[in-house]
């Protein structure tokens, strides 16, 4: 049984509405149960509107549940003494990179979270120079953020979220507008904080192929949760996933279309690699 001790977020029966929203509106999140633990890797998917950027507002404290609770490390999200913490455990990176850069220099604009901690100066300088390393920032230390590529400024701000020793990423899109060389950059990265120091990350795509890089998937379809688990599993549903506008990988399409033609493959294929492996497979035994 997994130890409480690695969980980091725990939604217990959380629901939400905006304040204002019309009586006969169905609530923004209803009946939400999840929990999140270190390493974790999850791609929470869903049509537009189903939520998504509600629920990780609401585990980074930025909106509070109108139903239920969200705990993070123990310490309840309606605590107010607390919400620094919680915000320092849950960093929130957004979709636009230009909305959250602050800093005239990169290496400003990192220490603008730990300055904000009020942490030592020499502890500060010791913690950015790690990070702009890690990040491979070092060089562009001195730049003036608005100067860099679209990779680049969303690896600048996965960096203050870095500095400030976070145990959970929630990022919101965050490829959503960068071009495919700026995508892999940010994904390769994230990967390896995943991987390397164990941070969990809760990834917000509308890309199939970003999905099936998780270790789970949470499909949200108006603010419940449709579907969760394993990425061949929920990202080969596709009769679900189409039901809701959504798709599945480029494999999985293919394969379903293939499949109508007669041709056989096995179960829960999710990558190209596996779809090119079977057809060469099946070509040779022609
Ligand atoms: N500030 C707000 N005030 C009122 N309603 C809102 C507000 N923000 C979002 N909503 C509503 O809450 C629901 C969930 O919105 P949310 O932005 O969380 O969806 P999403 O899954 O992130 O969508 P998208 O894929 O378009 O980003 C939607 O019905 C939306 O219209
Ligand atoms: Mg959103």
């Amino acid at each position: 049984m997994q130890s409480s001790g690695n969980i980091i977020i725990e939604a217990r029966a959380v629901s939400f509405t905006y304040p204002g929203a019309a009586v006969e509106a169905p609530p923004a999140l209803s009946g939400i149960n999840l929990a999140v633990k270190k390493g974790d890797y999850i791609a929470l998917i869903g049509p537009n509107g189903s939520g998504k950027t509600t629920l990780l507002k609401l585990f980074n404290a930025l909106l509070q549940p109108t139903g239920g609770e969200i705990i993070v490390k123990g310490i309840s999200t309606a605590d107010e003494e607390k919400l620094p913490l919680v915000r320092r455990y849950c960093g929130m990176i957004f979709q636009n990179p230009d909305n959250q850069l602050v800093g005239t220099t990169v290496e400003e604009d990192i220490a603008f979270g730990p300055e904000n901690l009020a942490l030592e100066p020499s502890i500060i300088r010791e913690r950015v120079a790690s990070v702009s390393e890690k990040m491979g920032l070092a060089h562009l230390a001195k730049h003036p953020p608005h100067q860099l590529s679209g990779g680049e400024k969303q690896r600048v701000a996965i960096a203050g979220v870095l500095a400030m020793q976070p145990l959970c990423l929630l990022m919101d899109e965050p490829t959503a507008m960068l071009d495919p060389a700026g995508r892999n950059e940010v994904l390769s990265t994230v990967e390896n904080l995943n991987r390397e120091e164990d941070i969990a990350v809760i990834h917000v795509t509308h890309y199939p192929e970003e999905a099936a890089l998780a270790r789970k998937v949470v499909l949200l379809d108006d603010g419940c949760i449709a579907a969760e688990g394993d990425p061949r599993d929920v990202l080969t549903d596709l009769k679900l996933l189409h039901r809701l506008g959504l798709q599945g990988t480029a494999a999985v399409e293919l394969a379903a279309m293939l499949k109508n033609d007669g041709f056989e493959f096995p179960p829960r294929l999710l990558h190209s690699r596996e779809l090119v492996h079977e057809i060469c497979s099946s070509a040779q035994k022609i």
